[in-house]
């Protein structure tokens, strides 16, 4: 693709992001499973929770786009279209979850839609190795994040377990594949930044 069709594209994606328009392809793994009976603290609990992951895949889509835009080889690119469809699965599949708890998503997406997208081109600037490796760490961070929320969440209610679980395992075969691809290894300093812009992020979305 000519990198003026791939900027297209990308704007295009941004604005179905933010105004909730998406395409997800495989259905929400919490289909077919029953609602449970929760009450009102538990499923406020439960939306808040799910607001943070729905800014997770967000994030995932602005980072993912900014890659893509920036990505060398081509080999590269087509995985990383290929991860970016999933993280869109994902996100229809916490929309719809925080829809059904009768939360709502965050107000600052555009936020942290864009600034993501900066990130992710940022690193894309720096070549492929360290792109890829941005992005194997953000996967692995948000990896660990999901497996402290399935710690967190009501234990009854399985419906949302069940999404968040299908995201975390698409979550490390991402950051597998990153690493498959060539990804260098970040420096502790980096990883220990991405740590308090996610903490900073994850604590804000909580609540707004
Ligand atoms: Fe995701
Ligand atoms: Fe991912």
């Amino acid at each position: 693709m000519h990198p003026v069709d791939r900027l297209i594209v990308g704007f295009d994606t941004a604005l179905r992001t933010l105004a909730g328009v998406h395409r997800g392809t495989r259905a929400s793994p919490a289909d077919g499973i029953a609602e449970a009976e929760l009450d009102a603290a538990a499923r406020d609990a439960a939306a808040a929770l799910m607001r943070v992951n729905h800014v997770g895949e967000v994030c995932a889509q602005a980072l993912y786009q900014g890659q893509a835009l920036t990505a060398r080889e081509p080999g590269n690119r087509a995985a990383l279209e290929r991860a970016a469809g999933e993280e869109e699965d994902h996100l229809v599949w916490s929309a719809r979850r925080i829809e059904e708890l009768g939360g709502r998503t965050s107000l600052l997406n555009p936020l942290w839609y864009a600034g993501s997208f900066a990130l992710g081109a940022a690193a894309g600037a720096l070549g492929d190795r360290w792109s890829l490796a941005f992005l194997a760490e953000t996967e692995h961070q948000v990896e660990e994040h999901l497996a402290g929320h399935l710690r967190r969440l009501p234990a009854g209610d399985a419906r949302t377990r069940a999404v968040v679980e299908a995201m975390r395992i698409d979550e490390m075969k991402h950051r597998d594949s990153a690493i498959a691809l060539g990804a260098a290894e970040l420096p502790a300093i980096a990883k220990a930044a991405m740590r308090v812009m996610a903490r900073v992020m994850t604590t804000v979305s909580h609540r707004i």
